[in-house]
Formats: C-alpha cells, structure tokens, sequence
C-alpha cells in the first residue's frame, strides 16, 4: 500500500498506520521550507496530524500517496477542483469515488450527513481515505461522516475557501445543525493531512473572500503585535489580488499558526474559556436567521464586542475605531438590522449553555488583549447596540446577501 512519506522531519501517521501511538514532543512544530508545515501533536489525546501548504496540489502527489482507495467528497462550489483531484488520482491508478454536496451551510443537516454515509458505505473498505475539497460548511459535514464511518475512516481535507483554509479546514472540530441550533452535534476528529493551496481559493467571490479576512482579523486582534501590523497593511491587498499575491501567503501564515497556538493545548475543548470564541456570540442569528456568511457574522459581531468593550470603559474609543474602520475598509458591515438588545441577551443565555453555565464571553481589551468574561452587564450590552446600530446606519453598507436576506 502507498504510504505518507516518512523522510520528511513530522511523520504523520498514515493511513495504513492509522491510530498509531503518537510520540514526539507535545505542541504545533512549524518546518519552514519552499512551503511550511504545521505539525500538531498532543499525545494526551493521541492526536497528530499536518497542515501543509502545497502550491500546485492537484500536480503532486502528496494526496495521492495517502491511500490506495479514496472517496472525494466535492463542494458544488469547487467542482472543478474536486475534477481535477479525481483525474489526479486516475493517472496514479488511485481507486476513487466521487460524491457531491450542495455546499453552504444548508449542508450541514442529519439528512446530508445520512445521505452521504449511506453512499460512501455502498463503496467504501474498512481504512479507505475521505477526502473533503470544499469550503468550511463541506469540511464540517465530511469531518462528521468520516468520525462516525466504521467509527472511523482517515480524513484529508482540502480547503477551497478562505475560512477554510485558515480556520475550518486546520482544527479537529466538524459539527451539524439541528432546526435553528447551529454546530449543536458534532465530533473532535483530526484529520491525516489537510492540503493547502492559495489557487483553490482565487475564484472565490468578494464576499467569500472577505467573510475569511474577517476570520483572519479576529485572529490579529487577539494577538497584535506584528500580526496585526501585516493585517492592516496587508488585508486590503489580499482582497484586492483574491489571495493570489505574496501579501496572502504571509497573512494566512500568521493566521494558521496563531490559531493553531490557541487550538493545540485545548484541541477538545475541556476548557470553555476560549479568546478564539471571539466575534461568536451572534453566529446563529446572523448565519441562520439573516444567512450571512460566517465570516461576515464574525465581523459584525467582532464590531458589536468592541462597541461594547468601549462602553464598559475596557477598550480605548480610538482602538474601537481602528476595529470598526478596519472592517469597514474591506467593505464588510459592522451591523445587521436583526440585532436588538433582546436578541443578544437571548445569544448570551444559549452561548452560556454551550459554554458549560457562564457566558464565557472573549472581549477585546486591546489590540493583542482579549478577557474571557464569565458575565455580560446586560445595561453596557444594550448601550453597545444602541450606538453600534447608529455607527452602522451611517456606513449604509449592504452585502449581497443581506440583500437577499432582505428579499427573502
Ligand atoms: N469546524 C470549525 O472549527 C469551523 C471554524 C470556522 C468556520 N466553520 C464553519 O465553516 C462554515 C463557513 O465556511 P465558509 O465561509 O467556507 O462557507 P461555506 O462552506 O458555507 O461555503 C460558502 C459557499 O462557497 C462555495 N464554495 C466553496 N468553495 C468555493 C470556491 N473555491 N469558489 C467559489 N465558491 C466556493 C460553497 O459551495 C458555498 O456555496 C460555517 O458552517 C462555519 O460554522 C467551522
């Protein structure tokens, strides 16, 4: 059987090897080369796996010499690359099947997740590879097939949108919804290897492009620094060059390692007091109610944290601006009309459930500063969306899918 290559220095078990003990040092090791390659290792959980960028991935054989039979679970909205991967794997005389997805977050449903298990399993041997190429909602629903398929089948992952590739695709959560609860069922399942490729990304529209900027921002204002220096002068040319040019690959570098630096101690959430819980408070009404794309939610909710940091007197009013104007540069809302007071108290009481009884609620303190706050002071909440709701009115900024959202 074609195995992971072991000459290089972070050995990922293969597929061949699969739930090997895991040995080495405990942490994310980065080998910086032509490409770099986090490798993620927490022997506790006896997790271990790659992230690595590979610029041409449907050229080369890193995916190919995973397993001799794979099953591509394809995104409609990246059908050609889940074409190219296939025909990739036919020159190599790779056994492949292929399974299409509506992708979006319409995806991640039992139905879905029931489908595609029943179709994999008509085919699929015990330590056959699934493989996901698509955006974040895609790689949710696939990490969830592949947990539960013989209580385990090894998992690639291959991001095609920009929240995918920095955020979704490079963790170990994959998660459904259920009527309006979102990401309430789901597994911790790490994958063998997740392949990067900036190219996978480039037809992406604007606001795709923009809703994974914002899951990039949330991760510069929690570490500052140098990383966000890159952010803010980088973020509007990687919009503008749809993540093609040299600026990109330096922002998602700083992104994926800062993320992996907050997952890798906690990769099962034992602890609930999260910072990368930040901009996560409005998800559900924003994505589910006003179908927002995630990212896009994370920056109006990132807007409404740092409204309210300022009112509670934690947050500078001139780094609030700097967050709003940040935001709004990419051409992002900081508002939706849905947000009321009543509405947010609602997210905080079913966000405290998720998060073991307290709101656990990650505040931006600075830039590079975020507290976890056990409560929300309701009174500053409904200030922060009042004058937030009047900043946001005055941009009068609407994104295609508030439109819609309106529309509908
Ligand atoms: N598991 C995690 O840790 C984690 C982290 C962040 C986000 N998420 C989840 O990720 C989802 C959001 O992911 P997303 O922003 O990638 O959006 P998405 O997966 O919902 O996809 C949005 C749209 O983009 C299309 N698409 C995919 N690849 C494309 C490409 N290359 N070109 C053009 N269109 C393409 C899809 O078909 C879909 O229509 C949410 O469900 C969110 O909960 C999960």
């Amino acid at each position: 059987m074609a195995g992971f290559s072991l000459r290089r220095r972070f050995t990922t078990p293969d597929a061949a090897n699969f739930g090997a003990a895991v040995r080495g040092r405990d942490g994310v090791h980065l080998r910086r080369g032509a490409g770099y390659e986090w490798c993620v290792r927490h022997r506790g959980e006896g997790i271990q796996y790659s992230i690595r960028e590979l610029p041409g991935i449907f050229r080369r054989d890193d995916i190919a010499e995973l397993a001799p039979r794979q099953h591509l679970v394809i995104d409609s909205g990246a059908r050609h690359h889940g074409q190219s991967l296939a025909r990739l794997l036919g020159d190599r005389g790779v056994a492949h099947w292929e399974y299409h997805v509506d992708g979006g977050e319409s995806c991640k449903s039992a139905r879905e997740f029931e489908r595609l298990c029943h179709d994999i399993l008509v085919q699929a041997r015990r330590r056959d590879l699934v493989v996901a190429v698509g955006g974040g909602a895609v790689c949710d629903l696939v990490r969830c097939v592949a947990a539960w398929l013989w209580k385990g089948l090894p998992l690639a992952i291959v991001p095609t949108t920009a929240t995918a590739y920095v955020d979704a695709g490079i963790g170990v959560k994959g998660a459904l919804n259920r009527d309006d609860a979102k990401n309430c069922v789901g597994v911790y399942y790490p994958p063998l290897l997740v392949g990067l490729d900036l190219a996978l990304i480039e037809g992406c529209s604007r606001e795709l492009l923009c809703a994974g900027l914002m899951e990039i921002l949330k991760m510069a204002l929690i570490e500052g620094g140098r990383f966000w220096a890159a952010w803010e002068r980088l973020s509007g040319e990687v919009l503008a060059t749809s993540f093609q040019g040299p600026g990109a690959v330096d922002l998602t570098r700083l992104a994926i390692t800062a993320m992996l630096k907050h997952l890798q101690p906690n990769l099962r959430e034992h602890e609930l007091r999260r910072p990368v819980d930040l901009g996560h408070l409005l998800v559900r009404l924003l994505e589910m109610e006003a179908q927002l794309l995630h990212g896009m939610a994370v920056g109006i909710d990132l807007a409404l944290m740092a409204e309210y940091a300022a009112v509670t007197g934690q947050l500078a009013e001139e780094d609030r601006d700097r967050i709003h104007a940040t935001i709004r540069a990419l051409g992002a809302p900081i508002w939706h009309e849905l947000i009321t007071a009543e509405r947010v108290a609602d997210a905080v009481e079913a966000t405290s459930r998720q998060r073991g009884g307290t709101a656990n609620l990650p505040v931006p303190a600075g830039i590079g500063r975020v507290e976890v706050h056990e409560h929300v002071d309701g009174r500053a909440m409904r200030e922060a969306v009042l004058r937030l709701r009047a900043r946001g009115l005055g941009a009068g900024h609407l994104t295609d899918s508030q439109h819609a959202g309106r529309q509908g």
